[in-house]
């Protein structure tokens, strides 16, 4: 028989291991806590799904999207772009943070306003930036912690009309490879790079069924991503098991960053 010691380490709890002469296994999960911005929507919200559902404790952060609080995910209000940032709701001790705002501004590069740039930067990269210093004396507390970080496909790979965001997520891996230097060996940075994933966030370039299939026929794997398919993967690099992988850009983007068909 398999028992599982779910633990919390907030409560200071001590394993108590079933009778020694019995055969049964144990197995000690112990819960994390995790910040999310952005968990309210796409990406962000599936992740909070799957780490709350493996009993970890989820902060989550929404901005126009009011999601509902439940046992193990309580969510506050926040616009990353704000001058002032009231962060009063982030615990003490952090094992994770995850930073999901972005934006897919696709133009010609020349219709592109410097303010444009300056304005994606600041959601996309500045925002980041931010909160990673504010909560990193948290960090710093917890348990095997790391920051997950989100690029775009459209770095690797030069696509037309990809400036705006290029730019932004350029400065999002520049970010992920130093801060993981300037961090180790006691904080881990990723980044996941995905291409064309159907969330809110890719609403407009997803919105008639001739979009989708040829949005998928663009990648070497015939389809679009789904949430599900980058949040595996964000849940993986938060885990002990990614506990030797820090400065890494992931590529889930069905094949596109190096494939060629
Ligand atoms: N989806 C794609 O095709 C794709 C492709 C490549 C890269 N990515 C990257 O993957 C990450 C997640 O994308 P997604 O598709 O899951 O996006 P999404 O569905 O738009 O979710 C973004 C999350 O960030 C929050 N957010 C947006 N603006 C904010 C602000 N000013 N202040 C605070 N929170 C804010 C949103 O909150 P509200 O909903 O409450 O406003 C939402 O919870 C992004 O960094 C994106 O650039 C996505």
């Amino acid at each position: 028989m398999t028992h599982f010691l779910i633990l919390h380490k907030k409560l200071n709890q001590s394993p108590k291991y079933p009778n020694k002469k019995s055969s049964s296994h144990v197995i000690l999960i112990i819960m994390k806590n995790y910040l999310i911005i952005g968990a309210s929507s796409g990406i962000g919200n599936s992740l909070c799904n799957i780490l709350s559902d493996q009993g970890n404790q989820v902060t989550g952060t929404y901005n126009t999207t009011d999601a509902t609080d439940t046992d193990h995910i309580s969510y506050h209000h926040l616009d990353v772009t704000a001058d002032e940032l009231d962060l009063s709701f982030v615990p003490d001790s952090l094992d994770g943070m995850v930073y999901c705002p972005g934006s897919i501004n696709l133009k010609p590069f020349h219709r592109i306003k410097p303010e444009q740039f300056v304005e994606d930067l600041n959601l996309q990269v500045v925002g980041a930036i931010k909160i990673i210093q504010a909560v990193l004396p948290k960090l710093k507390k917890g348990d095997h912690p790391s920051i997950l970080l989100f690029s775009t496909v459209a770095v690797q790979m030069g696509f037309n009309f990809h400036t705006q965001v290029s730019v932004s997520k350029g400065a999002i891996e520049g970010l992920t490879k130093a801060l993981a230097a300037e961090l180790a060996p006691n904080i881990r940075v990723n980044c996941i790079a995905p291409s064309l994933t159907d969330t809110p966030l890719a609403e407009k370039l997803l919105s008639t069924d001739d979009k989708k299939k040829a949005n998928a026929e663009r990648h070497p794997l015939n389809k679009i991503g789904t949430p599900e398919d980058i949040s595996e993967m964000a849940a993986f690099l938060l885990s002990d098991k990614a506990k030797w992988m820090s400065g890494q850009i992931i590529h889930i983007d069905g094949g596109m960053s190096s494939i060629k068909m």
